[in-house]
């Protein structure tokens, strides 16, 4: 990755930004996510500045070029008790001028480290047909368990996901 690009954990001033990509994220590939930009498009920019975590385990790492966010990776530590020791990785995106260079991998890499200070386990989910995000998860030690069908429906067509997970050494 280029050393002008750095990666940082979003703050509630990043709000603005944050939507933009989460939105462009949305529209550009649906069959890439759960949400929709039909779901997301109408909340305000507030309900975005509300989910940007301000402190705590949980993260919405952002990437920026130039002053600009550039690419995103959401960490979530699972709320219920005896869920409590595993997170989810949700929201991996990078603007399309700025793929293929290490972006994406760099961000994982963050929720990585974030998480493996505060759980035993990360896991994810994946479009089978999705070749870019699945070398980036699998590159960095995630492990597929399994498969869901029909994970995911646009239109008339739907989408099975690879379901992933990384479990840290000595937990
Ligand atoms: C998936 C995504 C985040 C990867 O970001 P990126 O910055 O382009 O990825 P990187 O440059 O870090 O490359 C990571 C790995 O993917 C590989 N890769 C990148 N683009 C690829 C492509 N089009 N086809 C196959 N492999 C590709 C790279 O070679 C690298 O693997 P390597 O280390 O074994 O060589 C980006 O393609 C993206 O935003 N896609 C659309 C949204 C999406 O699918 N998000 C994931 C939701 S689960």
């Amino acid at each position: 990755m280029s050393p002008s690009i750095s990666i940082r954990p979003l703050t509630p001033s990043d709000a603005q930004a944050f939507r933009d990509l989460r939105l462009e994220a949305l529209s550009s590939h649906p069959e890439a996510f759960s949400s929709s930009h039909e779901e997301e498009s109408p909340r305000s920019l507030d309900e975005f500045r509300a989910r940007i975590p301000a402190s705590g385990p949980n993260a919405i790492f952002g990437a920026f070029a130039e002053g600009r966010l550039i690419g995103m990776a959401g960490f979530v530590v699972y709320d219920r008790p005896k869920a409590r020791h595993k997170g989810l990785m949700w929201g991996v995106f990078v603007k399309q001028d700025w793929r293929g260079q290490r972006v994406g991998k760099a961000l994982v890499q963050s929720v990585i480290d974030r998480a493996s200070r505060h759980v035993i386990m990360i896991e994810a989910a994946v479009v089978l047909t999705n070749e870019s995000a699945r070398r980036t998860y699998h590159g960095l030690g995630f492990k597929p368990y399994g498969i869901e069908p029909k994970a995911i429906r646009v239109g008339d067509r739907f989408y099975d996901e690879e379901l992933i997970y990384l479990e840290f050494p000595g937990s």
